[in-house]
């Protein structure tokens, strides 16, 4: 298969890097790639929202099968395009992409399913919103309804809070158009997983779980970023959870969507919140997580171009899917200041330490304890044939181990491995789950 990947980020990097090893692969090209990724496969200098672009370029070469990456092409109609085109494309229509591109339209999904959810409404003026925020003591998450890159949501745990939260959206505008509507939820507690199904507008196969880290510093503290790290499998959540959320929130989704005349096609990544026996959506997102991609690629086996291809034709019972049983953890290394301002073009040194041919001590430890390491390139550039960063997530350092205190150690120690003039990570990845689990192994 001659396949196209769309995107720029640490996420489409595991996902070429994976394509890479599928045996059906022999061409890969990204648009538009990044240092990291160009080594594997042929960059396309086609912005991933120019469609009509993607569109001449996927005929011209015979894509056999494009792969979508972020949210904004597949919001902006990209499958749609491709498909009129007689192009096979992973990932969801412009309308079933709605489960992310809106959070109102997700909610009513979910209602209509019987998908249990936070509590909710919708409102266009600041007044009715407050007093709805009122009535919950303040206590509610206050969402811009479209996409803001992850930054459209404020958790409020008083009314001050969440009246100003209301204010930037609906009077300041602060997400401009995708804040002309504003979601209020009630405020649930509990443990975050993030859940993915491989998806073909009727059935799905469960991709795994794992968990991400949003805000910026240790502890969960500062902003929510795009994502700080990652780990998977969520082993306190195990195979019955998984059935679970399968039967009660994927396949239920997966129905009421069809019947909307919408089916939805691509991986669906539910966002949810556990407390006890109760599973509820925080949100749907109709792509992969990133960094939970990078972590989830390392423990994908099998071909991974097929998997996604039997998804787009419409048979994901085709798609033969193993994930290992080993743990995977991803540190992001971000630029200082991110995720508000930030420097771009400071070079990074290091990562040929740990993926360089040269023989070293740490690489044959690494090996000794069936470690794996992997740095996914996220926001870095060339700059007179020198690595530079160039976004707030820089790096997406990766390790996979038989247990996963071992992976986070392994992965630390590669991170500790790479410098750049203020880069900054959280050092609390997995924390939470390692101080949950028993063992005290894992040192490499
Ligand atoms: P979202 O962009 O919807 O994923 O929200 C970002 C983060 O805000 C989530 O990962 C949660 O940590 C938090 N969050 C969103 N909605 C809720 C909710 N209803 N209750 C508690 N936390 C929430
Ligand atoms: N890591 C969160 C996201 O991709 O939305």
């Amino acid at each position: 298969m001659r396949v196209l990947v769309i995107g720029n980020g640490g996420r489409e990097h595991a996902l070429v890097w994976r394509l890479h090893q599928s045996e059906s692969v022999w061409k890969i090209f990204c648009a538009s790639g990044n240092p990291g990724i160009d080594q594997i496969a042929e960059p396309v200098a086609i912005a991933p929202t120019d469609i009509p672009a993607l569109t001449s370029f996927a005929m011209e070469k015979k894509v056999d099968l494009t792969i979508v990456g972020p949210e904004d092409p597949l919001a902006a109609g990209i499958v749609d395009e491709f498909t009129k085109a007689g192009l096979k494309i992973f990932g969801p229509t412009r309308a079933a992409a709605q489960l992310e591109s809106s959070k109102s339209f997700a909610k009513t999904i979910m209602r209509a399913a019987g998908v249990s959810t936070a509590e909710f409404a919708v409102f266009d003026a600041a007044g009715a919103a407050w007093e709805y925020a009122g009535s919950r003591q303040g206590r509610v998450v206050v969402k811009a309804d479209g996409l803001a890159l992850g930054k459209g949501v404020t958790v409020c745990r008083e009314l001050a809070a969440a009246r100003a939260a209301i204010s930037d959206v609906l009077e300041s505008r602060k997400f401009g158009a995708a804040g002309s509507r504003v979601v209020i939820e009630e405020l649930l507690t509990g443990e975050e997983l993030s859940f993915f199904a491989l998806c073909d507008g009727e059935n799905a196969i469960a991709l795994g779980t794992a968990q991400d880290h949003k805000p910026i510093f240790d502890n969960d503290e500062g902003p929510n970023t795009g994502g700080m790290g990652a780990y998977t499998p969520v082993s306190q959540f195990g195979a019955e959870i998984e059935e679970r959320i399968m039967r009660e929130i994927v396949r239920p989704t997966l129905a009421e969507m069809k019947s909307r005349g919408m089916p939805y096609r691509g991986v669906l990544y539910a966002g949810l919140m556990i407390d006890g026996d109760r599973i509820k959506v925080i949100e749907f997102n109709a792509r992969f997580g990133d960094p939970e991609c990078e972590a989830l690629m390392m423990r994908f086996e099998g071909d991974l171009a097929q998997a996604l291809l039997a998804a787009a034709e419409g048979d994901v019972s085709k798609a033969k899917v193993r994930l290992s049983p080993r743990s995977a953890a991803t540190i992001v290394m971000a630029s200082g200041g991110y995720p508000v301002e930030y420097k771009k073009g400071l070079p990074i040194a290091g990562i040929d330490q740990i993926e360089g041919s040269a023989p070293s001590n740490v690489k044959v430890r690494w090996a000794m304890n069936r470690i794996r390491v992997k740095v996914f390139h996220a926001g870095t550039a060339l700059s007179d044939g020198v690595l530079v960063t160039d976004g707030g997530r820089v790096l997406a350092v990766t390790a996979m181990a038989p247990d996963l205190q071992t992976a986070v150690a392994a992965a630390y120690e590669a991170a500790e491995m790479i410098e750049f003039e203020g880069r900054h990570f959280r050092r609390d990845i997995a924390r939470r789950a390692l101080s949950r689990m028993p063992t005290t192994s894992g040192s490499v």
